[in-house]
């Protein structure tokens, strides 16, 4: 895709009014391969409805939201240290420029929590893939400041754009690109491969069950409850 349909086709021009300037061109300036695609702007909000604020987001907690559909989670992390942009190299010549960290420490990032190996995700019963904080590594790899899907041990580092330290995964995360302004945090866009289509289909009777039909669980979120996955998720389940 080049850089014209690509415009055309994610709406580029009309986003860049909301995206900070800097991240924007940088985004566009790195050969982004057609791996940015913009979205509604959405608030992230405190469960009573009031805008999340930096202070609000607890370092190494893991918490989840869902963007850009109100079924695809993602996770939201505040790794309490500057986080640099990295640039994520995939098969084929093909990559991004992952922006690195938001907030005062540049230290907030946010990915989704879709595993891109065979798209395990943190459902409300349980959760496979979850963050492993610097002081409760995994039992199993021993690593921590991680994140980790129990499915089949692929892990991710969140503070290089979830690319996959080990396990069957190819692919990083795809990340959640946020931008803060007046102090208030919003989901803009994706950044990466991003598995929606594979998460529509292989869980196409889960999401009718729990959304009512297809088209619901594709609408498109406003605002993102930011919740603690241990309250979202009756069994995470760490390996
Ligand atoms: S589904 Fe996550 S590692 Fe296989």
């Amino acid at each position: 895709m080049d850089r014209r349909d690509f415009i055309k086709t994610c709406g580029t021009v009309a986003v860049a009014s909301m995206l900070d300037a800097s991240i924007f061109s940088n985004l566009l300036a790195s050969q982004q391969d057609g791996m940015l695609k913009t979205y509604k702007k959405a608030l992230l909000v405190k469960e009573d409805g009031s805008p999340i604020k930096e202070g609000d987001i607890k370092p190494h907690n893991n918490y989840i939201f869902f963007y850009p559909f109100v079924s695809t989670p993602c996770y939201l992390l505040n790794l309490d240290q500057e986080i640099k942009p990295v640039e994520i190299k995939l098969k084929d010549g093909l990559g991004y420029l992952w922006p690195g960290g938001v907030g005062s420490k540049k230290s907030i990032v946010a990915y989704s929590a879709i595993c891109a190996h065979q798209w395990s995700y943190p459902t409300k019963d349980y959760s496979f893939i979850n963050y492993y904080p610097p002081d409760k590594p995994s039992e199993t790899t021993k690593k921590a400041g991680i994140i980790q899907c129990c499915a089949h041990l692929g892990l991710y580092d969140p503070k290089e754009g979830a690319k996959v330290l080990d396990g069957p995964p190819e692919v990083p995360l795809a990340s959640i690109v946020l931008q803060e302004e007046n102090g208030q945090f919003y989901a803009v866009g994706v950044l990466g491969e991003d598995q929606f289509d594979q998460f529509f289909d292989n869980y196409k009777a889960d999401l009718r069950q729990q959304y009512g039909s297809t088209a619901k669980a594709k609408e498109l979120v406003e605002k993102c409850i930011v919740m603690e996955v241990d309250k979202y998720v009756k069994s995470v389940i760490r390996c």
